[in-house]
């Protein structure tokens, strides 16, 4: 068993969709239980801190516009292999890739504006809920 917490964003294309329900309903089907929950927007400057591991990389300027574009929705989900299963849920970044039945597949609508975040590493999950969430805020 590794890994116990994962760090979610429910992204601007999705919440501008009316798509937060839905997309927590597939969360919660899937056994995860939300254990910090918050609606909020991000600066540009938050978000670029967020998604610093890109920095370098072409889209990284598109992306921190994005992030920042409209509110979000940010949880730290909870269950056994949280950061593996959750990627399987989530399916792949770009949309067209996704499996069927995924969240990507179901509510994304590109590569950029694909509806949620997941974290990438244990080591991950917990930097980006420390991020978001002070343990007055986690459950
Ligand atoms: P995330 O971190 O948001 O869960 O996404 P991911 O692991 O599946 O993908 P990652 O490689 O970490 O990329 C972070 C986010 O950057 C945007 N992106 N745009 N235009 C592009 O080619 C491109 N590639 C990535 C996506 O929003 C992706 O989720
Ligand atoms: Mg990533």
């Amino acid at each position: 068993m590794t890994g116990q917490i994962t760090f979610t964003m429910i992204k601007p294309d999705a919440v501008e969709a009316n798509n937060i329900g839905p997309i927590l309903a597939m969360i919660n089907k899937a056994g995860f239980t939300i254990t910090a929950m918050k609606y909020m927007r991000l600066t540009k400057e938050q978000a670029g801190q967020f998604y610093a591991v890109h920095k370098e990389r072409p889209f990284y300027g598109e992306l921190c516009d994005y992030m920042s574009s409209g509110p979000i929705v940010a949880a730290v989900l909870k269950k056994d292999n949280a950061v593996s299963d959750y990627r399987k849920l989530i399916g792949a970044t770009d949309p067209t890739k996704a499996e069927d039945g995924t969240i990507r597949k179901v509510f994304a609508k590109s590569i950029a504006a694909n509806a949620v975040h997941g974290s990438d590493s244990d080591e991950n999950a917990n930097i980006e809920a420390n991020f978001f969430f002070s343990q007055l805020e986690r459950f």
